[in-house]
């Protein structure tokens, strides 16, 4: 079966346990690729995430799909007296973040983006890097997180987005189709993942389109800015006092 099929046939249930078990399987060699992938920028963009949470002193907030842990990271780089919660479902993942032991103290836990085990109004930010491309309902993740933040919380959402158009959208395709899958095969072992890749970008909403479903779940002053050429884009947005 080719990969878009595969995951074509995944219901949502299925497909949370499909991407978990995937993470978990790349979770050693993660962070490699990701700097070899973004051509060594990616951690750029998580302190510019950092900076868009506009956190209080002391302030609370969720890395979720903390993944290997950069964003949360980046927050505590920023500011150290911040309380930071990595989530993720794939714990091997927050595994080797944990051996990190990067910039303080982050408290890891295992949870689901689409059923979060916090309560209402728990968060003045709520932040993720490479989320929702992979998760199973978009418009239920965004209610969640406007559910535990506080109001006046910032949400901080990074994604890859196809470019435009031009000559930026050939060499995306160049690079993400052809060699960031063989790239995965080499540095990785895992060229299904990084097929899987190319794939979910392409059947998630353009940044326009992001921005209205977050106004929809709530969420007001949304904005976005793209970096790498337009491939990256970050939504920023807040939820009302
Ligand atoms: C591409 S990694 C990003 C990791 C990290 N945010 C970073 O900046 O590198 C995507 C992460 O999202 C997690 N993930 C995907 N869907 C999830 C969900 N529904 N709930 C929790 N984590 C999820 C995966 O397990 C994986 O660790």
């Amino acid at each position: 079966m080719k990969m878009s099929e595969l995951e074509k046939s995944l219901e949502s249930s299925e497909r949370g346990a499909y991407v978990s078990r995937m993470f978990d399987r790349i979770a050693p060699r993660y962070d490699l690729m990701n700097r070899l992938m973004s051509l060594g920028q990616d951690q750029r963009w998580r302190r510019r995430m950092a900076t868009l949470a506009a956190l209080p002193p002391a302030g609370w907030a969720l890395d979720l799909a903390t993944g290997t842990g950069d964003v949360a990271a980046a927050l505590l780089q920023r500011d150290p007296s911040a309380h930071v919660v990595g989530a993720d479902f794939a714990v091997e993942m927050m595994r080797v973040g944990q051996q990190k032991g990067q910039n303080g103290p982050i408290t890891f836990m295992a949870a689901d983006g689409l059923a979060l085990p916090f309560a209402d109004q728990s968060f003045d930010a709520v932040l993720h890097a490479f989320l929702m491309r992979n998760i199973a309902d978009i418009r239920a993740g965004f209610r969640e997180q406007w559910r535990v933040l506080k109001p006046g919380g910032t949400v901080v959402c990074l994604e890859i987005v196809g470019p435009a158009a031009g000559w930026t959208r050939t060499l995306y395709h160049l690079f993400f189709e052809r060699i960031v899958p063989q790239l995965g095969k080499v540095v990785s072992g895992d060229r299904m993942a990084y097929s899987y890749l190319p794939q979910s970008v392409l059947r998630f909403p353009d940044p326009e389109r992001l921005s209205r479903l977050m106004a929809d779940e709530g969420f007001i002053d949304v904005r976005y800015e793209r970096l790498m050429l337009g491939s990256i884009a970050i939504h920023s947005a807040r939820k009302a006092e």
